[in-house]
């Protein structure tokens, strides 16, 4: 049996110290150690971009990033976007666009979505249609999708008209742990 490895890292603004496998990913890590189950797990190649989140402000495919790779390192994932349970304009943008049909794929687009705005604050059709190029979405909601990122980038303080207060333990909601056939 390989030795596990003790990793420190910063979570959603929360310093940790884990033990993990060597051969374990951060998408391993954030869903079964620490209960982050916002990110999705599907392809685990690197294809679909449901598992991004941002690592040092970049979005990554967190499948493909091994845990050990992260020690010293900050990830955001969708749970750690929205401050004090207040949405964020992406977020909120998608609500108010119908963008989520199943959902499945929504955390990974809003995580990719705002690694954009924070590099591109106001982005044109096609830069956001680039950016999003790695997240699939098998409901093929791409024309809400796309509308909603330009929305957030026209009036990034905007509150979201239909958004709730997100209340209670995200961790203990359901959550499908596949994708939809
Ligand atoms: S699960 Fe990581 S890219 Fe598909
Ligand atoms: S909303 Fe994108 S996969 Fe269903």
């Amino acid at each position: 049996m390989i030795a596990p490895l003790t990793i420190s890292f910063r979570v959603n603004g929360r310093d940790r110290s884990i033990a993990v496998a060597p051969n374990h990913t951060l998408l391993d890590v954030l869903r079964d150690d620490l209960g982050l189950t916002g990110t999705k797990e599907c392809c685990l190649v690197g294809e679909c971009g449901a598992c991004t989140v941002l690592l040092d402000g970049r979005s990554v495919d967190s499948c493909l990033v091994l845990a050990a790779e992260v020690d010293g390192g900050e990830v955001t994932t969708v749970e750690g976007l929205a401050v004090d349970g207040q949405l964020t304009a992406v977020q909120g943008a998608f609500l108010d666009t119908g963008a989520a049909q199943c959902g499945f794929c929504i955390p990974g687009q809003i995580v990719s979505a705002h690694a954009l705005l924070a590099a591109t604050p106001s982005p044109d059709r096609e830069q956001v249609e680039e950016a999003l190029a790695g997240n699939l979405c098998r409901c093929a909601g791409y024309e809400q999708i796309i509308e909603a990122v330009l929305l957030a980038a026209e009036a990034p303080a905007r509150p979201a008209t239909r958004a709730t207060p997100m209340t209670g333990d995200i961790a203990a909601r359901p959550d499908a742990r596949t994708a939809p056939q």
